[in-house]
């Protein structure tokens, strides 16, 4: 017992040594394989998200405010599931801004939702990507699939499952006909109606309070 603990304090000690004696590069997650160099699963500050139209002219070089909307109800009282949706459609705006750290996207608690946590859900073809919202967890496990592509953009490019050019924002089929963002968007789902969908990139863009 003593000996396996000793070990595996050995082994924890010396991965990083190893890294730097080698002089490597700090490791990229997994989260960013195989996305231009540049691009970064951790971010050292607070931001907003944007979506650009690829097919359309846009208002600005930033596109359009994205905020996390509350989703279709769900089964369970105690944690209700959260989509992303333009400002515009979302109806309530009370998760500021994000952060990202180890490829792990979180929406922070503005004033009034202090307590709350918010939790990345995995993210499969078609999906709308979705965020748990319950009571703070202490040891929460949230996806760790998000990344912010250095696309040579003026802001990086928000990625899931290493690719920055799957999303989509589509009209949601429920009846608060939200505006949200789809991954890889499928005309089999029926979460929103696939013939409103059009391509974006969504920016990262630094939060200035
Ligand atoms: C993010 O925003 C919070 C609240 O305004 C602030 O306390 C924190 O310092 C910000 N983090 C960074 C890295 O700017
Ligand atoms: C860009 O245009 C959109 C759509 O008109 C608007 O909502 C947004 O506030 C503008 N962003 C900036 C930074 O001006």
């Amino acid at each position: 017992m003593l000996a396996l603990a000793w070990s595996a304090a050995l082994l924890a000690a010396s991965a990083p040594v190893m890294a730097s004696i080698l002089g490597r590069q700090p490791e990229i997650p997994a989260s960013c394989a195989g996305l231009p160099q540049g691009s970064l699963g951790s971010l050292s500050y607070n931001f907003t998200l944007s979506a650009y139209n690829l097919d359309k002219p846009n208002a600005n070089s930033t596109g359009v405010p994205l905020v996390l909307a509350l989703g279709p109800p769900g089964t369970s009282a105690a944690a209700s599931e959260w989509v992303i949706a333009t400002q515009k459609t979302a109806g309530s705006d009370d998760w500021p801004y994000w952060t990202m750290v180890n490829g792990v996207l979180t929406p922070q608690p503005g004033p009034n939702e202090q307590g709350l946590g918010a939790y990345a859900s995995t993210v499969d073809q078609g999906d709308v990507p979705a965020f748990i919202v319950t009571i703070a967890e202490s040891d929460p496990n949230p996806a760790d699939i998000y990344c912010g592509a250095d696309e040579s953009d003026e802001y990086l490019v928000l990625s899931v499952n290493n690719n920055p050019d799957g999303f989509s924002l589509c009209t949601a089929t429920d009846d608060y006909d939200q505006n949200v963002v789809v991954y890889e968007a499928e005309q089999s789902n029926s979460a929103y109606s696939y013939d409103t969908c059009y391509a974006v990139h969504i920016y990262i863009v630094p939060y200035t309070a």
